[in-house]
């Protein structure tokens, strides 16, 4: 099944044409053109996405890269186009919706249209990547296929620039929310340290890169709720804290090393608290795997914790290729192809609020 997918939900301009086949259970894609057009030079100068800027910049941006995709799409001609309906910023949803219609009634009328949830776009990303390169389950040798049985139950952990949720995955397309974040969702409090820290938007790489210059033990930042008995999350009090040390040491504030150690120690706080309520998970739903989706899966630190604690575990340990963990269309085409199967439907129309 060929899907030409699109995603405007925030600040990037995305779209993709994916081959799916292998059915619920051995889904496979080759990601056949993949692009990603990114406003975050346009949005840096704000500090964060302006929503009418990144409505206008889609409607710009959204032709330009169906012509260029187009000659390609002509001899393909798609069975589905799927594109994100929510959540996300309403203006800039719109766009990919209605010109989703649009290409839809005027170049692909036999397709099936789709809708899709940008967070299932997310936890399904990791299904991007080459079977070559999954896991070999913990007692199954080396390039075993990976059976439904061995996987599940899951623990899935998606964490973005708007959602930190836990979810206890009985199958694909079957999950229950065990905990969310109460405040700001882990992206976001990147995002706002690195900007008390003088770093420019988005938040999370350059956290990441001045981290690995620092030292995380630096400063031992709260972990909020890490110990509480549920699964939720709260990452307000640790940006709170953050800013409060920078504020008592006003005078180093523009220092290199202080910058690399409250980066590095801000974030050591970040990804324990994410991945001991992630093992504490695994460990109460006896699950089988990890799965890791969102925007802050691609941080190194989180990913080499969880890689670690899997194995601790003896669980696997399933993340997005690099290239998938940010906004993307190619998982929005993932998502498309799992709710086909399901014969899901999904209203064409933005739904800023839609959840998991
Ligand atoms: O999934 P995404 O692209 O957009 C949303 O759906 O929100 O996630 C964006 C978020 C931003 O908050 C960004 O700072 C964060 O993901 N992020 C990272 C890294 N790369 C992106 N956070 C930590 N480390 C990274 N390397
Ligand atoms: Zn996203």
């Amino acid at each position: 099944m060929k899907i030409l997918s699109i995603e405007t939900s925030c600040d990037e301009t995305a779209l993709a044409l994916v081959e799916a086949s292998g059915g619920m259970k051995n889904p496979s894609f080759t990601v056949l053109k993949n692009i990603v057009s990114s406003q975050i030079a346009l949005h840096a100068p704000f500090g964060g996405v302006v929503p009418n800027i990144a409505k206008r910049e889609h409607l710009k941006n959204l032709p330009l890269i169906f012509n260029a995709l187009y000659p390609k799409l002509h001899s393909l001609s798609p069975d589905v186009v799927a594109v994100t309906v929510g959540p996300g910023l309403e203006p800039a949803l719109w766009t990919g919706v209605n010109f989703a219609k649009e290409i839809h009634k005027n170049y692909f009328p036999k397709a099936k249209l789709v809708g899709v949830n940008h967070m299932e776009g997310h936890l399904y990303s990791f299904l991007l990547m080459q079977k070559a390169q999954f896991p070999s389950f913990a007692k199954a040798s080396e390039g075993k296929q990976i059976t439904n049985s061995k996987m599940y139950p899951a623990i899935g952990l998606v964490v973005s620039g708007g959602h930190t949720i836990l979810l206890l995955l009985k199958s694909l397309t079957t999950w229950k929310k065990l905990g969310e974040t109460r405040d700001d969702a882990v992206g976001e409090a990147f995002d706002k340290v690195a900007r008390m820290l003088g770093l420019p938007y988005p938040g999370g790489p350059e956290i990441q890169k001045a981290a690995a210059l620092g030292n995380p033990t630096s400063v031992n930042f709260p972990r909020p709720m890490m110990k509480d008995k549920n699964y939720d999350f709260s990452f307000s009090g640790l940006k709170t804290s953050v800013l409060y040390y920078i504020r008592d040491h006003r005078g180093q504030s523009r220092n290199k090393n202080f910058i690399e150690d409250i980066a590095a120690s801000f974030q050591a706080a970040a990804v324990e608290t994410l991945v001991y309520k992630t093992a504490r998970a695994v460990k109460e739903c006896k699950a089988k795997s990890i799965i890791l989706a969102g925007g802050v899966a691609a941080n190194q630190a989180l990913r080499e914790a969880l890689t670690a604690e899997s194995k601790k575990l003896g669980v696997n340990f399933f993340a997005p290729p690099m290239a998938y963990n940010t906004d993307n269309a190619a998982m929005i085409a993932a998502a498309a192809y799992i709710q086909t199967l399901k014969k899901k439907n999904r209203r064409i129309t933005a739904q800023a609020n839609l959840s998991l």
